[in-house]
């Protein structure tokens, strides 16, 4: 459902999402969907403005220009916000209603007149555009995708991606610096006693999940970057690979045309 250009944002997008979403409730629902269905925020290492401003600043960085934007995964518009002031159009997609009623509050609260926000999962997106961009991002987003649905993806935005546009995933989880994060190496508390606790429960979830083919947690898969340039080649695209600034064990991957 694409609440925008007819009925842009605001009053009527509530009834909307709600109508969109007792219309699928039906349809098989993915694990992360059913995660995400009640979820209000978008899990940043804070929550307080400061932070986000600046973790929105680096990705501004990084997105470096374009008129149209389409934020992937836009979660509660906790970045999208900060987006918006910046382009000609900004869309956030996302497939939970609960994030989207959240988006749709800071949207109206900044005024941000140019910002659209769809409903929609990485499969029902593209049917629902009716334009393509100068820029397409996801932050946080691709660990809840497998590597064929990545695939999937960069090839469907590729369709949607004007001359010169770009496709910047931020903060894909890194499988060599995950495990690492996870057992406390990059805490200020390196106690001893901390640290065997934690890499005997890391091993002990990764066997659990992995016996029961689930993620390991609720951050989701992670993806080797060199795999994610394999994709992107294919597409027929180039990558760059580089450190996410506010989290040690994530990169951002910058796709743009050969
Ligand atoms: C960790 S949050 C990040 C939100 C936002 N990008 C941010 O940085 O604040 C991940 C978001 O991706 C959304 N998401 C995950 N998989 C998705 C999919 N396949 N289709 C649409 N949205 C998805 C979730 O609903 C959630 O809002």
């Amino acid at each position: 459902m694409s609440v925008g250009h007819e009925n842009k944002i605001y009053g009527v997008y509530e009834k909307k999402v709600s109508e969109e979403y007792e219309k699928n409730i039906s349809k098989p629902i993915n694990v992360w969907e059913e995660f995400f269905a009640d979820k209000r925020r978008g899990g940043h290492r804070s929550s307080a403005e400061e932070f986000l401003a600046m973790e929105a600043r680096e990705k501004l960085f990084h997105l470096d220009g374009g008129k149209t934007l389409l934020d992937f995964g836009c979660g509660a518009g906790e970045l999208l916000v900060y987006y918006a002031p910046e382009y000609e159009k900004t869309i956030g997609v996302d497939f939970s209603p609960s994030m989207l009623e959240e988006a749709s509050k800071r949207i109206r609260e900044r005024n941000c007149e140019n910002t659209t926000l769809i409903l929609a999962d990485d499969k029902t997106v593209w049917d629902k555009l009716d334009s393509s961009f100068d820029r397409i991002t996801a932050a946080g987003v691709f660990q809840y995708l497998t590597y064929q649905e990545i695939d999937e993806f960069i090839l469907n935005a590729s369709k949607y991606l004007n001359e010169g546009g770009k496709i910047v995933l931020f903060d894909m989880l890194d499988p060599r610096l995950y495990p690492l994060w996870k057992i406390g190496l990059f805490s200020q508390d390196k106690s001893c006693w901390k640290f065997l606790c934690k890499t005997f429960c890391g091993v002990r979830n990764t066997i659990s999940s992995s016996l029961k083919n689930r993620p390991r947690d609720i951050l989701g898969y992670s993806h080797n970057p060199n795999t994610i340039k394999k994709i992107a080649n294919k597409n027929g695209f180039e990558m760059i690979c580089v450190q996410s600034m506010y989290y040690e064990y994530k990169y951002h991957a910058i796709i743009f045309r050969k």
